[in-house]
């Protein structure tokens, strides 16, 4: 039998109450992902991206349907066992960075462990290692005010990458960059891909995708082919 994949929903949906009806933010979608595949996930505005990404990333619970994720059923689990699998298996990177000013490089970095209960024993080494892998191996003591765009998502990354985790999940993760520095962050999250970290982008721009090796297009809450 062939190795199941990493990441397998079936028939996953999502939906929220509104008013009196309900709006059907992801409708009842299949998709599975490998280990070391890269995906970009795109379509209009309000055609369920964000939301399956959240399923994804155990962020949210689906409404119905299954999510195995590593050969494990998260399709029930509550928020505490949701936290754990977030804190260990999956990497978190924003448009928007997400950094906190106050603290530095290495505290934003080491912030997601802090309030874990058994925070990874060699996590320095973890986040040398990191910031080793984005090149920023000289920013630990800096703060995100001193540094550029481009870095800023690069200690993003780092912070993503300190928790080793199975997938990569990216909201618009160039979005607020230039093509230059969009280009940088784009070949980082592909050799991540290449050292078998399943990344998965959201994106409105079609050039982001084709570094992908798959795209999937996404219309009124499902994914249309
Ligand atoms: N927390 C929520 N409560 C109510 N409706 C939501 C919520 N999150 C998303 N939606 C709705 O679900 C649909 C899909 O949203 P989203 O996944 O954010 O789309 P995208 O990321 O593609 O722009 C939209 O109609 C949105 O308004
Ligand atoms: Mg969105």
């Amino acid at each position: 039998m062939p190795p199941s994949p990493l990441i397998s929903i079936e028939a996953l949906a999502k939906s929220y109450p509104m008013g009196h009806g309900i709006v059907e933010a992801l409708k009842p979608t299949t998709l599975h992902v490998s280990a070391g595949e890269s995906l970009a996930i795109m379509g209009p505005s309000g055609s369920g991206k964000s939301t399956l990404l959240h399923l994804l990333g155990c962020l949210d619970s689906p409404t119905s349907g299954r999510y195995l994720f590593d050969g494990q059923d998260v399709s029930h689990l509550d928020d505490s066992a949701l936290a754990h699998i977030r804190a260990y298996k999956i990497g978190f990177v924003f448009q928007a960075f997400n950094l906190i000013p106050q603290l530095t490089v290495l505290e934003n970095i080491e912030l997601p462990f802090v309030y874990q209960k058994n925070p990874p024993s060699n996590l320095s080494d973890r986040i040398a290692h990191s910031l080793e892998k984005v090149g920023l191996s000289h920013r630990l003591h800096h703060h995100p005010s001193e540094l550029s765009g481009g870095e800023m998502q690069r200690v993003a990354i780092a912070r993503a990458l300190a928790s080793a985790p199975r997938v990569l999940l990216a909201d618009e993760p160039t979005g607020n960059l230039d093509r230059t520095n969009g280009t940088t962050i784009l070949k980082l999250f592909m050799e991540l891909q290449e050292q078998g970290t399943a990344v998965i982008i959201v994106t409105h721009d079609a050039t982001v995708a084709s570094y992908c090796q798959r795209t999937i297009h996404m219309q009124d809450g499902s994914i249309h082919v």
